[in-house]
């Protein structure tokens, strides 16, 4: 990985600066209200810190996606008084980004206080990573931090551009899970296991075709797995399939052989004729006696045990993806069994455990791990571009 300066590299004293921190307050949101925190509470940390260096802080974010154009259900307004009570300071929101509202903001502003600028979306020069507008941020500023690893997919001037026009740094957030990212697919101590599940495996293509180069076991659960069974010519019912994609799978397993990767199919699976909770037709089978009327909604136990044995061998994991139907009862028991197995491993301090995307924070917090593992990305997109093998432009641009 390329070197980045983090704050260790600032000096101590920062009365006099203004810090452009990027943060990620792209909350989840119902009816108005903020339903998880823990993007700010992940980006609290670097804030105090800087302010409390004696900096002003300039909050810099975006909040949906409201294509260049002002929204007031998308002002970051909406989220003040949740980054207000997380940091447990005041702290003064700026309805621009830059001109002289947000100057004379900053003017207004102590050594140590703390403004959120508006919804850096608002305006059509965000994403187009347009460098009159990414002056016109910068000019406030005398450095920028970027905190917000979650939105390092996107090349724009928050994320991507200010990091060239200013002293650049990494904010605690994103050192800590660039660290942790390193660990799992950068320098990862061997062998490694990656479980990759989730519904569909043409959206996980390339985190597959990467994988298989990357790692020894890949364990493929989830929907996913039913396209990798029928390529192997197994009759998989009525499950969830793309079917069109069979000469993709295979070729991946050939990839996998090739290089050396074992890659892992359940070989019992819990199977029901109807996708409710506990359906009076659920059963366990091998994978060969699934019949035309019933689907796969998740691994079976003995597969399951045979998976957990397989990460006793292992020294790294990298999980992206639930193993079976999970929101569903009892079609979460695969996905907790191999996470709690996967957590005591952890903890034993056997294995090195870095998770992320999408549902895979529900799916581990759900098996009750979440604080077990060695590393959770709360990062949805970015944290797939990653298993991608991608550059991040954010992360790019923090190294340049
Ligand atoms: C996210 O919520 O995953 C990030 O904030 C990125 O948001 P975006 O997909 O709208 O760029």
């Amino acid at each position: 990985m390329a070197l980045f300066k983090t704050l260790d590299d600032l000096p101590k004293d920062l009365t006099g600066k203004v810090a452009l921190v990027r943060v990620d307050l792209n909350l989840p949101m119902a009816d108005g209200m903020a339903t998880d925190l823990t993007r700010v509470t992940a980006v609290a940390p670097t804030i105090l810190e800087l302010a409390d260096a004696g900096a002003k802080v300039l909050l810099l974010a975006h909040f949906g996606r409201p294509k260049g154009q002002r929204h007031s259900t998308m002002s970051l307004s909406m989220v003040q008084g949740d980054v207000e009570r997380v940091l447990k300071r005041e702290i003064m929101f700026i309805p621009e980004v830059a001109g002289p509202v947000a100057k004379q903001a900053v003017g207004i502003l102590s050594a140590g206080d703390i403004g959120l600028l508006e919804n850096t979306r608002f305006w059509p020069g965000e994403e187009k990573n347009d460098p009159d507008f990414a002056r016109g941020i910068a000019v406030l500023g005398d450095i920028y931090v970027n905190d917000a690893f979650s939105a390092a997919h996107r090349a724009h001037v928050s994320t991507e551009g200010l990091a060239r026009l200013l002293p650049a740094y990494a904010g605690r957030a994103m050192q800590k899970e660039l660290e942790a990212l390193e660990k799992a697919l950068g320098e990862p101590e061997t062998p490694v296991a990656a479980v990759v599940g989730g519904a569909k495996v043409s959206t996980k293509l390339d985190v597959l075709q990467n994988l298989v180069g990357k790692v020894q076991h890949l364990i493929i659960g989830g929907g996913m797995a039913n396209t990798f069974l029928a390529a192997r010519g197994v009759d998989v019912g009525k499950s969830l399939c793309e079917h069109d994609l069979a000469a993709t799978a295979e070729a991946i397993m050939d990839a996998a052989d090739d290089k050396g990767c074992t890659v892992h199919l359940p070989y019992d699976v819990v199977v029901a004729k109807e996708f409710v909770a506990n359906p009076p037709s659920m059963r366990i089978c091998n994978v060969h006696e699934v019949a035309e009327d019933e689907m796969i909604l998740d691994v079976g136990p003995q597969a399951v045990e045979a998976l957990g044995d397989v990460l006793k061998t292992c020294r790294t994991l990298v999980w992206n993806g639930p193993m079976g139907a999970f929101e569903t009862q009892p079609f979460d028991a695969a996905t907790v069994a191999l996470a709690r197995t996967a957590a005591a491993l952890t903890k034993e301090g056997s294995l090195v455990s870095v998770a992320g995307g999408g549902d895979t924070v529900a799916a581990l917090a759900h098996a009750g791990v979440a604080e077990d593992f060695s590393y959770i990305s709360t990062a949805g997109g970015a944290f797939l571009e990653w298993m991608e093998g991608k550059e991040l432009p954010g992360v790019a641009a923090l190294s340049a």
